[in-house]
This record gives structure tokens, sequence and C-alpha cells, in this order.
């Protein structure tokens, strides 16, 4: 054999091996997928630090604890993708799907072909309204918006500005999102009779959708300020992560801190929170809406009964209960061990951590 001949023959062998090793892979997760008994079909992660902070690890946890087999996607912002892992969950023998959609489209047509694949859906924290999901787990989503409308109203009278007519904005969240609808309607039943009233003023351009995008938060609250001559007393910002837009636009125009609302009880929330950028934040114990999930779903899984509180749009509902987290009483997301001391307590943040 020529020299160049053993050398292509031994490239040969190698690319051999390599394929055969990728495809013994490919067969090995292929056969251990092929077990999976639910799946879970999560969002995004720039929309809320919440999905690969809290959900996913335990959603992950629960089904572990139960010896189901379950796999957890995050479709990345990707309607398609999300789609593709839908299929992919029935191909490999889920029984149940938990979804958290990322729009009513999409998410009917997951629903649709998950149904159609003999499986069950489960609409995780957000609801597709009219879709064929068989259970809703989420929290009571008004309320979740109510607590935001009467933190910021508690926060404008300790500060003295309630009888000033002062000026509020809104930065909503996804209008795609039916929650974000139900946390507007919970906000808006406080504050529209203020408006109305004239206790309150609605700012110039001041009540605005956001996709959930921190970036665009940024953007709509820069404009908001100029639009009113930086004179913004308070905003209801429907997350931390847009809370998150409102301080850093205070900041970078050297504004005081306003009374601004949030929602996840997100490690960066607290610290705005304690740090007095934040007023307050919306806590819902991801851990109870895990195990509620999981529970449903193995319930499905293992043919027993699922314990429903409720009902949303006709579907039957797990509905829980959320929590308004302030300075006063932050550290019972320590106690309860929804976020830990270490991940708030750093840094510049140390000092408020008494
Ligand atoms: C969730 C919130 C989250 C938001 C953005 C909502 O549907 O309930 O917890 O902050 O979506 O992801």
């Amino acid at each position: 054999m020529s020299k160049l001949a053993r050398i292509t023959a031994a490239v040969g062998a190698a690319m051999l091996a390599v394929g055969l090793l990728a495809a013994g892979a490919t067969a090995r997760t292929a056969a251990k997928q092929a077990n999976v008994e639910a799946c879970v079909l999560l969002p995004d992660t720039k929309s809320s630090a919440r999905y690969e902070l809290f959900d996913r690890p335990y959603l992950t946890k629960a089904f572990k604890a139960a010896g189901v087999p379950a796999i957890v996607n995050n479709a990345q912002g990707d309607a398609q993708k999300m789609r593709s892992q839908a299929d992919d969950c029935v191909t490999n023998g889920a029984k149940v799907v938990l979804l958290d959609a990322l729009d009513p489209g999409s998410g009917a047509a997951i629903t649709n072909a998950v149904v159609a694949g003999g499986a069950k859906v489960i609409d995780y924290d957000r609801l597709v309204p009219g879709s064929k999901a068989s259970y809703y787990v989420s929290f009571d989503n008004v309320k979740v918006g109510k607590l935001m409308g009467d933190g910021l109203v508690r926060a404008l009278k300790a500060d003295g500005k309630y009888s000033d007519h002062p000026t509020i904005v809104e930065l909503n969240g996804g209008i795609a999102d039916n929650n974000a609808k139900l946390f507007k309607q919970g906000y808006d039943s406080v504050l529209n009779p203020l408006y109305k009233k004239g206790t309150f003023k609605k700012g110039a351009a001041g009540d605005q959708w956001t996709d959930w995008d921190p970036q665009k938060g940024l953007t709509i609250f820069q404009q908001m300020l100029t639009r009113n001559g930086n004179k913004i007393d308070a905003a209801i910002a429907a997350n931390d992560g847009l809370a998150g837009s409102v301080v850093s636009a205070l900041k970078n125009a050297g504004l005081k801190p306003i009374p601004v609302t949030g929602q996840d009880a997100t490690p960066t929330g607290v610290q705005y929170i304690i740090a007095g950028w934040q007023t307050g934040t919306v806590y819902k114990s991801v851990k109870a809406e895990a195990a509620a999930a999981a529970k449903a779903a193995i319930a499905i899984v293992k043919g027993g009964k699922v314990a429903t509180n409720g009902k949303v749009s006709g579907t039957p509902s797990v509905l829980l209960t959320p929590v308004w987290v302030t300075k006063a009483n932050y550290k019972l997301l320590f106690t309860d061990g929804f976020v830990k001391k270490s991940q708030v307590c750093v840094g510049t943040y140390k000092q408020y951590c008494k």
C-alpha cells in the first residue's frame, strides 16, 4: 500500500469508528427517551429568570421523587422549537405534557397535536383559553395583579405622595400571554377607580405592553420618562425583569427611586427591594406550583384522579395563592428555601442584609 492509501484507510477507519460511536450514542439516547412518561415545555429564558432558576429544578425533582421518567424542555422563545419538542415528547411515549405556552396560537396547535397523539395536556402556569387541555395549574393571577396595585398604593401613601395626584405608568407583560391580561385586570381593578376620581394620573403614553422583554421595557420606560418630563411617581412593572428595566432607566437618568412593583421573587428583584429601588415582588411559590402540576401529571400517568379547586375558562384548575413580598418580609423567601441568602446578600447588597 502506498503511503497515501495507508493514510486514507486509517482516516476512513477512524471516521467509521466515530460514526459508529455517534450512532451508538443516538441509539442509547433514543432508547433512554423512549420510556418518557411526562414532558414539560417551558417557554424561554429571557422573559423571566424563573424558568431555569425555579421551574426546571422543582419539576425535575418532583418527577424524580415519584419515579416518573420526565424530560424538561425550554423552547428559548421559539414557538416552532416548542412544537418539535412536543412532537418528540409524544414520539418518545409521554402520556402527559405540561405546557407553558408562548402564545395561544402555537399553544392550541401543540395541544391538538399532543391530544391527537394520545397524550393529555396540562396548561402549566399559562392557560391557553379554549384549548383541549385537560387541566390548568397556576396561581390566582388576578390576585397577583391586585397585590401589585395594592402594593403601589400603599407605597405612595407611605411616601406621602398619595394626595399629590401622582403620575402612574404601567409596563404590562406580553399581550399574547393570558396571564399578563389577568395581571392587568388585577392592578387596573385597583388603579382605574383612582384614575377616574382624579386621585392618580396615568402618565402620557403610560400604559404599554412589553412582550415580557426587559430590553423593550427599558426603551419604553425611557420614552415614558421623556414624554412626562421625568415626572413619573410610580410604576407598575408586571414582573421583576421589567422592574429591572425601570430601575436601570431611573439610575441612567440620575433619578431617585420611585414605587415599582414586580413579580417572581427573583434574586435580582429581592436585591432591588432591600436596596430600596423596588417596592415589592409577587412571590409565587414555584415549588408549590411545580409540585401541584407534577402531582396532577403523575395522577394522569398512573390513572389516578386529579384534585382541582376551581375552573378557569371552563378548564378544571388547581390555583395557588400568591404573596406580596417587601423589605418587611423578604426573609420568608430564605426560610421557604425558595431563594438562597447567598444569591441575594452578595457584593454591594450585603450591607442591606441585616
Ligand atoms: C408568568 C410570570 C412570568 C412571565 C414572563 C407569566 O406568564 O406567570 O411568572 O414572569 O410570564 O415569563
